[in-house]
């Protein structure tokens, strides 16, 4: 099928960059991203392309180049489902929060919507595309739904699952280390393949059935955050046996065949990936009766909350056991830097752990706003909305976040902390005053010939 115009359901961190890297490399097809978000579809379409939703280096290039040529974004979902030949499902898929599997599943009702809708409104051929994530043999309701609630539309499925990492989402648009169609029908496949054969070359775009590109995506994440905990896990017993992790991970990362990348110790992996995903595929590996596979990814998370934990415990314990009443600022809200995004943030846990010691925040993030932060925090539900609002306080100026201050917890490894005038901050906060830098973005030696109380993640 000859692919003039493409519709992609969802206009997040998903689909936003992807379709605006497909449309800039398309020039002849038309995108149109459609979401039932108004609020979102006029940020899209902003004149300011500083105020669109999302936050990704490059993006705004991109979709300046772009928007109203072949790029568009729009709340008219029918219209677009209609005029295409090929429909992207980009929604989100979060933790089940009710019901069978609540906290392990994912959630399909956005993805069922979306075939539910498309089943009813189109009048010609389909090829649907599954862009998010979703669990092994999701392709096969989407496909019973099309074609028993249709009318006589042949639909091809295909899931395509995306692997961009947020804050460098352009990046690995443009230079994928691979892109992957599973599928049943050649010519879906090779119609979506030439989509992304105008800029990625064939011998990366890997073709395979159905259900192996959808666990291949849980598969990958899974393995990725499988890394950080086992980084993680060493830099525990780092801090009781003198070893430092950084050394560590130089070190095993030499070997070729474990490779040097995704080996910083932190304060735990957040991010609306990780976490979820590896959720699910122990929720299916339990549903398949396979307790030791699923017992065997569940440690992947509940290593992940203890390093949040145990981060947190360590703030209390070196601040004299008590955070009572004092200051503690937190240099970083996003769940990486480069992003806005701050799902499943590290931050946000230790945020509240801190809270419930009653201690007060001050939060400095370059790209989270105010807004954000409490929401993310009233969400726990851990106290009443007043109560987060009175204790966690945003500024525009991390100076002024760490004034008085009897600590600092860095979340996020923002470049710009780097380059902060850290005497400056040293001056103005209670003494001693304290360091917790949770990213090892600091260096040890200079911030203790100033005078801070540095410690760090693993030595
Ligand atoms: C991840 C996958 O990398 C991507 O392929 C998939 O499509 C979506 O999920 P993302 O969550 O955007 O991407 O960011 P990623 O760079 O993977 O980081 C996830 C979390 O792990 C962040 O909180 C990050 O700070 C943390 N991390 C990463 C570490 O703590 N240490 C590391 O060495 C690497
Ligand atoms: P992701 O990180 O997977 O891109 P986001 O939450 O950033 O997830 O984006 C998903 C988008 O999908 C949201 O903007 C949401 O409004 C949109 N969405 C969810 N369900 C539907 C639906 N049935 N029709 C259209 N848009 C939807």
């Amino acid at each position: 099928m000859k692919i003039t115009n493409i519709c992609c359901i969802g206009a997040g961190y998903v689909g936003g960059p992807t379709m605006a890297v497909i449309a800039k490399k398309n020039p002849h097809i038309k995108v149109t991203i459609v979401d039932i978000n108004a609020e979102r579809i006029a940020a899209w379409n902003d004149e300011d392309v500083s105020k669109l939703p999302i936050y990704e280096p490059g993006l705004a290039e991109i979709v300046k180049e772009t928007r109203g040529k072949n790029l568009f974004f729009s709340t008219e979902i029918d219209k677009a489902i209609n005029a295409s030949e090929m429909i992207f499902i980009s929604v989100n898929t979060p933790t089940k929060t009710y019901g069978k599997g609540k906290g392990m599943a994912a959630d399909l009702k956005y993805v069922e919507l979306c075939a539910r809708n498309i089943a009813e409104v189109a009048k010609s051929d389909k090829i649907v595309v599954e862009k998010s994530t979703l669990p092994v043999r999701t392709a096969q309701a989407i496909k019973s739904i099309l074609d028993n609630t249709g009318n006589g539309v042949k639909y091809s499925i295909l899931s395509n699952p995306e692997f961009l990492a947020e804050g460098t989402a352009i990046e690995d648009l443009l230079n994928p280390d691979r892109v992957l169609i599973g599928g049943e029908s050649e010519d879906a496949i090779e119609s979506l393949a030439n989509v992304y054969g105008s800029w990625v070359s064939q011998d990366r775009i890997l073709r395979t059935n159905v259900w192996s590109s959808e666990l291949s995506k849980l598969t990958a994440n899974a393995f990725l955050a499988q890394r950080i905990s086992s980084i993680n896990a060493i830099s525990e017993l780092c801090e009781k046996t003198e070893a430092n992790v950084g050394e560590v991970a130089r070190a095993i990362g030499m070997d070729s065949r474990i490779g040097s990348k995704f080996l910083n110790a932190s304060i735990g992996f957040g991010g609306s990936c990780f976490q979820k995903d590896i959720l699910n595929l122990v929720y299916i590996a339990r549903s398949y009766g396979l307790n030791e596979v699923a017992d065997y990814w569940e440690q992947v998370i509940i290593l992940n909350d203890h390093q949040k934990r145990r981060f947190s415990d360590n703030l209390i314990s070196t601040l004299y056991n008590t955070v009572s009443g004092k200051k503690i600022a937190m240099l970083g809200w996003a769940f990486k830097k480069d992003t806005n995004d701050t799902r499943e943030s590290a931050a946000i846990y230790v945020a509240d752990h801190l809270l419930s010691e009653q201690a007060h925040i001050a939060v400095y993030d370059p790209k989270v706003s105010e807004e954000r932060t409490q929401l993310d925090l009233n969400y726990l539900n851990t106290r009443s909305e007043e109560e987060n609002k009175d204790l966690v306080k945003t500024y525009s100026d991390p100076y002024e976040a760490a004034k008085d201050a009897h600590a600092i917890a860095i979340m996020t490894e923002w470049d710009e902390f780097k380059a902060f005038d850290w005497q400056k901050i040293y001056d103005g906060m209670k003494k001693p005053a304290f360091i917790f830098d949770g990213r090892n973005i600091l260096d040890q030696k200079e911030m203790e010939a100033i005078g801070f109380e540095y410690s760090s993640i693993g030595k």
